[in-house]
């Protein structure tokens, strides 16, 4: 704070409260002259309202000399009067410095285990959980909801049902977090024509169970084989190794309905999980982990 500015706080704090402090002291002290009767002669409405004179209360007193202590005592332990630094020597960034090195503090004996142990030993754990759900909540929950149930319209996937595109094992969640995942479905307009689309879309709803025209699905079949098995699977069942999505379960990344597959097998799909290494520290990231694990797997972590 420059001097000018320093000076023009003091000089609005000494006006301020110097007018106010010395009506204070005035005030129970001034004679006001009053008549015989005892009012001070003011009248209203042609004599019908008088002026009565009363003293100012006790506690109105007591109160307010409290405030004043109050407020020159704060004047004098905190900032506040100009560039006074306040006898207590307190700052905001030093009160939030002291809290931070507790709180590492506090943290120091879980952090302690977090590097040294695997991801599913630590999802047992009920307070690596807990901070990593934390973290959870203030960086994935935006894609991947509160409670890690997934945000289709996003193409974020469900953490919680055990069902995986990339694996669900601790090693590979940590890989997912820390180095990202793209999801690469290629489009495949102009590649097939729009009819063996329509076919290979009934042979993928087949594969789940769900309602399909049985003999658009037989001509759908092979086109699968020749042109998606390579990425899902001969059987559908996808595979981790590319994150290709299993299209025989009831989960959908983007849905199943048949609009929904003719906009995913037409354009495409590119899910992009960002990566957070650099952004996260490696024990941050193994923290989340332990937690998004725990997710899917809450008998074998929560007991
Ligand atoms: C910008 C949105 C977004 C944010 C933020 C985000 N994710 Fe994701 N995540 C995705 C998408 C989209 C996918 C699917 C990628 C794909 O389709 O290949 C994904 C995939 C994943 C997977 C792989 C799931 C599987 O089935 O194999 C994991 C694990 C994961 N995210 C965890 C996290 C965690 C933990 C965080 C927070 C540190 C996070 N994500 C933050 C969008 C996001
Ligand atoms: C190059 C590998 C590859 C090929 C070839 C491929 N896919 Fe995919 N497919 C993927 C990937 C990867 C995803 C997940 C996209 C994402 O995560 O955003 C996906 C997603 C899908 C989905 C969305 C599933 C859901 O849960 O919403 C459907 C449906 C699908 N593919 C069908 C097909 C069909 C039909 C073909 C063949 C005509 C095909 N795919 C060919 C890799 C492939």
């Amino acid at each position: 704070m420059t001097t000018f500015w320093s000076a023009w706080v003091i000089a609005l704090i000494v006006i301020n409260l110097g007018i106010t402090f010395f009506l204070f002291l005035w005030g129970p002290r001034v004679e006001i002259p009053t008549q015989p009767d005892g009012t001070t002669g003011h009248v209203w409405a042609h004599g019908v309202l008088r002026e009565g004179l009363h003293r100012l209360p006790t506690w109105w007193i007591v109160i307010s000399a409290l405030m004043f202590a109050s407020g020159f005592a704060y004047l004098a332990l905190y900032p506040g009067f100009g560039a006074s630094k306040g006898i207590l020597g307190w700052t905001s960034a030093g009160e939030h410095a002291a809290d931070t090195a507790a709180n590492a503090a506090l943290e120091a004996p879980i952090r302690a285990r977090v590097a040294s142990q695997p991801i599913e030993t630590l999802a047992t754990d009920a307070e690596v959980r807990r901070i990593g759900e934390r973290m959870f909540v203030d960086n994935c929950a935006s894609c991947h909801g509160r409670q890690g149930h997934g945000i289709a319209a996003l193409g974020a996937p469900n953490l919680t049902d055990g069902d995986w595109l990339y694996g669900g094992d601790g090693k590979a969640i940590l890989t997912s977090i820390l180095d990202g995942r793209q999801g690469g479905m290629p489009a495949f307009a102009g590649v097939l024509p729009d009819e063996s689309i329509a076919d290979v879309i009934q042979y993928v709803r087949s594969l789940s169970g769900r309602p399909h025209d049985g003999l658009r699905a037989q001509v759908g079949k092979p086109i699968f084989k020749a042109n998606c098995a390579v990425c899902h699977g001969a059987d559908g069942k996808g595979s981790t190794a590319v994150g290709a999505p299993n299209l025989t379960d009831a989960t959908w990344l983007y849905g199943g309905e048949q609009a929904q597959l003719l906009h995913t097998v037409r354009g495409g799909r590119t899910g992009v999980m960002p990566a957070w290494r650099g952004r996260l520290s490696d024990d941050d990231a193994r923290m989340i982990a332990a937690y998004v694990y725990s997710l899917s797997h809450p008998d074998a972590t929560r007991r």
